[in-house]
């Protein structure tokens, strides 16, 4: 059975199957237990998560908030099945609420632009009405603050624990990206840049990432380690700038082409469907100044 880890004081992280590694969920737990992210589908909720909730002491009704980091179907694919099983409140991010009552619609949306280059939607995603609408700068449990950090895709937030400074970034930071998906995944260079930024002005003292980012891992203790962690991200982005610039200019310019460039460049294993690396190397092509 898989079980939570404790990573900082009543924070702990569950490590749920998705396509052969693993989506993060993460528990808060005090005086308000709050879930942030739920996995990808019901199966992951029934067969990890309430079991790993049950070696807590805490059954799904002790739950008392459901949060997510985005509404990408690895993070949000549980909500369904929670919703059913346990008395706890579902919240969203105001903005991006219709993410969460229609999560399907999002993943064939972000499959649309590459369609020959995407696998097939996650057909079996359902919706939740959420029952809480947050914005930047809410908290909830009493200690964690919602920061908007957009770039991955545009409803990206982090959780940041106020009690032990503890980010709680979800796929805000990429680094560069998991092993399944060949680089970072980012729809908007300056976006993310811009929110590595914000969270490096920010007194952060540990990470952790929603999966295991190359190669920066997906736990970050202490205050040098989580800089280093931002830092890393903050540079790849550089770096993927650099490789595209160069391949633009040696006259690589279909964009299928500069993508399987940059995934061997950067030393990703090539995925079976593309389409991840493609909005990375789209949004570079974009700002790029080689025209
Ligand atoms: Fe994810």
């Amino acid at each position: 059975m898989i079980q939570f880890s404790n990573v900082t004081q009543d924070i702990k992280l569950l490590k749920t199957p998705f396509c052969g590694s693993w989506a993060g969920v993460t528990l808060v737990k005090g005086e308000q237990n709050v879930l942030i992210d739920s996995g990808a589908n019901s199966e992951t909720v029934d067969e990890c998560i309430v079991p790993a909730l049950k070696a807590e002491g805490l059954e799904p009704d002790d739950l008392d908030l459901i949060v997510c980091t985005h509404s990408h179907g690895d993070h949000v694919g549980g909500h369904y099945r929670l919703h059913q099983i346990s008395k706890a409140k579902i919240a969203a991010f105001a903005d991006y609420a219709d993410k969460i009552r229609d999560p399907l619609k999002y993943n064939k949306l972000i499959r649309a632009p590459f369609p020959k280059y995407s696998p097939p939607p996650s057909s079996s995603l359902k919706g939740v009405e959420p029952d809480v609408f947050l914005r930047d700068g809410d908290v909830v449990g009493g200690r964690l603050r919602m920061v908007h950090t957009p770039g991955h895709d545009t409803d990206c937030v982090t959780w940041y624990d106020e009690i032990t400074k503890t980010a709680i970034t979800g796929d805000s930071l990429q680094a560069n990206g998991t092993e399944l998906q060949g680089t970072g995944l980012y729809i908007d260079v300056e976006m993310y840049r811009n929110s590595v930024k914000r969270l490096l002005d920010m007194d952060i003292e540990n990470v952790i990432a929603g999966h295991d980012y190359l190669p920066v891992g997906s736990v970050a203790l202490g205050k040098e380690k989580a800089r280093w962690y931002l830092e890393s991200c903050l540079t790849l982005i550089d770096t993927y700038q650099i490789l595209v610039d160069e391949f633009l200019r040696r006259g690589i310019r279909n964009l299928p082409d500069v993508a399987l460039e940059l995934i061997k460049h950067v030393g990703g294993r090539i995925p079976q469907f593309i389409f991840l690396p493609m909005f990375t190397t789209r949004a570079h092509i974009a700002s790029s100044k080689v025209k």
